[in-house]
């Protein structure tokens, strides 16, 4: 399962120069940006749909459309929804709703993502002015769809989950020019009992190594130095050629591309996690020392009831193994509070699993029900107010834990890979290898894009603040 950052509306320029696809893409047959009209695109959820949104935004510049910024300026409206969480899903009708007006207007509006698959031709019916409903697993039919849509067509949908299909696209619209996003692995196995991926992103499918590859050497070629691998469990990956590349193997490789500098992966998945993947970590210095292990509870009674396949021991387990390697690995999680029936003392439980654990950071959500889960039938019986105490102290130890763990950093010096300036002069921002974040200063006048070295002077429980050690 992959990390949701909600509410992400990201700015975006489509400058020819940061699509990545083939060479020849002015080649494309027929393509004139803007022949068939403009496409405002708007993403909400997990890096997995904000990828899933470079594709569509690279297939629709490729088939004649051009990105604007603002709904105003667009003859097309699509929404990538997130229907994780409850908050999430309502947070689409709500936008459907401001969206109403813009219909009248003439334009088309679609919806695209989980909470497509979810809803399905229900939108139809709460939003009318809505004439595209599509999920993640009928990407690659957009095509099709598109031609229904300009052939005045008012109720087009793909809601078919049903496919051995990866979505991959001649042309994909980054939104960042040093990190490129690569989805390896879509759809999900697993069966978490509270969990709507696999109803909403269909069955595990696992991309080609050698396709895989060709894309890492073409990112590289146009200067991407860090790839980030995605997947809701990245490391089940399964290649599905004669090659049969092990995920570890596949890490090592795409280490191995000339230009590439760093490689990360999420979210891995504790069931999968194995000593191979420990070791390419501990040999190849480029394969990223980070590893997002959600453990979602720390008792184990609840992680029977989420269906989680591994019990606290196990997973305790892999953390020894994680933490044994000769090069020091950063650990972060996700966890779930008030799950259906989790006490007093299986909340208590988590908290120790925190303690043990001392992971370098947390996601942390209050249950949610949602529908087709296996949980929906369990009684929802923590208040939201119980959930919500519990939600602060969880945070409250975590913050404890980050703020002895990031004091213990100070003085020490890493090597960021810039990523973002600051309004006020000299303030820059990058990520470690291990994907700390740290806010620096330099006198330098232009670091986005480039590794340096900072020295750490300072440090809360959100984060550290450095200096560029010339
Ligand atoms: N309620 C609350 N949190 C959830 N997550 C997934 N499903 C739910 C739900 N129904 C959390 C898990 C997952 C993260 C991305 O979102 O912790 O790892
Ligand atoms: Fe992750 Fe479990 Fe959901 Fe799969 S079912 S995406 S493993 S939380």
């Amino acid at each position: 399962m992959i990390n949701c950052d909600l509410g992400m509306s990201k700015p975006f320029d489509i400058e020819i120069g940061r699509l990545t696809g083939p060479a020849n893409y002015s080649e494309v047959r027929g393509v004139v940006t803007g022949q068939r009209g403009t496409f405002f695109l708007e993403t909400f959820g997990c890096q997995m749909n904000d990828h899933d949104s470079e594709k569509v935004a690279g297939l629709l510049l490729s088939r004649g459309y051009q990105q604007v910024e603002t709904p105003e300026a667009a003859s097309m409206i699509l929404y990538n929804t997130c229907s994780i969480r409850e908050k999430a899903a309502q947070k689409v009708f709500s936008r459907l709703g401001e969206y109403r007006e813009k219909q009248s207007a003439g334009k088309v509006i679609g919806v695209l993502g989980c909470v497509a698959q979810q809803e399905g031709e229900d939108i139809f019916r709460r939003a009318p002015w809505v004439s595209l409903v599509c999920g993640s697993a009928s990407y690659s039919k957009l095509p099709e769809m598109l031609a229904r849509l300009e052939a005045g067509n008012s109720r087009v949908t793909g809601l078919d989950t049903d496919t051995d299909e990866t979505f991959e696209t001649p042309v994909t619209r980054r939104d960042n020019p040093w990190r490129a996003y690569l989805t390896i692995i879509e759809g999900c196995d697993k069966a978490c009992s509270y969990c709507v991926v696999p109803f909403t992103r269909g069955p595990e499918r696992s991309r080609a190594s050698d396709s895989i590859l060709r894309e890492v050497q073409q990112l590289a070629e146009r200067g991407y130095s860090e790839v980030q691998l995605l997947g809701q469990t990245v490391n089940s990956y399964a290649d599905p050629t004669t090659r049969k590349m092990r995920f570890s193997e596949l890490l090592l490789a795409v280490a191995d591309v000339q230009g590439i500098r760093r490689v990360r992966f999420t979210t891995s998945h504790p069931s999968d996690f194995t000593r191979d993947i420990v070791e390419a970590i501990e040999r190849e210095p480029k394969v990223c020392d980070h590893v997002h292990l959600p453990v979602q509870s720390g008792s184990a009674k609840v992680l029977r009831a989420m269906q989680r396949t591994y019990s606290r021991e196990e997973y305790l387990e892999k953390i020894a193994m994680i933490r044994e390697a000769k090069r020091p690995i950063g650990i972060t999680t996700d966890i779930i509070v008030g799950f259906p029936g989790e006490t007093e003392a299986d909340f208590e439980e988590t908290l120790s699993l925190l303690v043990e654990v001392q992971y370098d950071s947390m996601f942390s959500f209050k249950y949610s029900p949602r529908p087709n889960t296996p949980s929906l039938s369990m009684s929802d019986s923590i208040s939201e107010e119980e959930k919500g105490r519990r939600l602060a102290i969880l945070q409250d130890k975590q913050r404890e834990i980050q703020a002895a763990k990031h004091a213990g950093l100070l003085g020490e010096g890493f090597e960021v890979l810039v990523s973002g300036k600051s309004r006020r002069e000299n303030q820059w921002t990058g990520y470690t290898t291990s994907h700390r974040m740290i806010n620096f200063t330099s006198q330098e006048r232009e670091l986005l894009g480039t590794y340096v070295q900072v020295q750490v002077t300072g440090a809360t429980p959100n984060g550290l603040v450095g200096e560029h050690a010339v």
